[in-house]
């Protein structure tokens, strides 16, 4: 009943947002959730780097969607000077990264000096990454990036702090949503790209807490007799009470 609730609130708000035909909005709350390993929709945009054609804009690469709640605010200004800090940590990953919000590009744009500076690089310095105006919230209601609990002024639903990854085949690959009073860490952002990229070349997986050289996981998949020749570093396997051998254990295969 509750989520009934939310439903019908959240059909009125778009109603209301996008001034959609309510024939209209009923088509938008039967579109089907997006799942992992679908093609991440595409999208055409305006930004501080001009009109984006997202699957365009990817290219060959892989790509990171990550979307704030509002300009001129703290926690997303902390979010978006560390995202400039990394920047050479995503290029060495050959990913890309965009921002997006509810807000116009004529203050992104004088946002972003705000974020230079407290990032603290040099004010003549070109902002590293487009930032995406999405005033409609037509991206943010096709993704569902949409917070109900945070509201602007007119009352409209803000942003949550979206995280998508997008890999060079256009593959929605992972998603974090997280509530507006909570930062992002993007260490586990650049440690969750590390552990895609690996297992989508060796046949392992990675544990908890793992970072990029630490112990790996033998798949499930591969039977006890070929693991000499897939894994010639040498397999551990760890003896648990249920006697079954599936805990094995390998050193973090090298990817180049
Ligand atoms: C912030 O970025 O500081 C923020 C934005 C919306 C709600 C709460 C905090």
């Amino acid at each position: 009943m509750k989520e009934r609730v939310r439903e019908i609130q959240n059909f009125n708000l778009i109603s209301q947002i996008s001034h959609t035909p309510r024939r209209a909005v009923k088509t938008i709350f039967k579109l089907k959730m997006l799942l992992l390993g679908e093609t991440f929709p595409n999208f055409t945009a305006d930004s501080t780097a001009g009109e984006i054609n997202f699957h365009e804009w990817l290219g060959d690469s892989w790509g990171i969607l990550f979307s704030h709640p509002s300009d001129f605010t703290p926690v997303c200004t902390t979010e978006l000077a560390r995202v400039i800090k990394l920047m050479p940590e995503f290029a060495k990953r050959n990913t890309k990264v965009i921002g997006l919000s509810c807000d116009s590009i004529a203050s992104h744009v004088e946002w972003c000096k705000d974020i230079i500076t407290y990032a603290g690089i040099n004010e003549d310095e070109k902002f590293p990454y487009p930032i995406i105006e999405d005033n409609q919230r037509k991206i943010a209601t096709k993704l569902g990036m949409l917070d109900n609990d945070e509201l602007d002024t007119a009352g409209m639903p803000l942003t949550a702090r979206a995280v998508f990854i997008v890999d060079p085949n256009k593959k929605y690959r992972l998603s974090i949503l997280y509530p507006a009073t909570t930062g992002r860490n993007f260490d586990e952002i650049l440690r969750v790209i590390d552990s895609m990229q690996l297992t989508d070349t060796a046949k392992v997986a990675t544990p908890a807490d793992w970072k990029m050289g630490g112990e790996c996981m033998v798949l499930p998949t591969v039977p006890d007799d070929k693991l000499t020749s897939v894994f010639p570093q040498g397999v551990t396997v760890v003896p648990l009470p249920s006697g079954k051998k599936y805990l094995r254990k390998t050193a973090c295969p090298k990817t180049h």
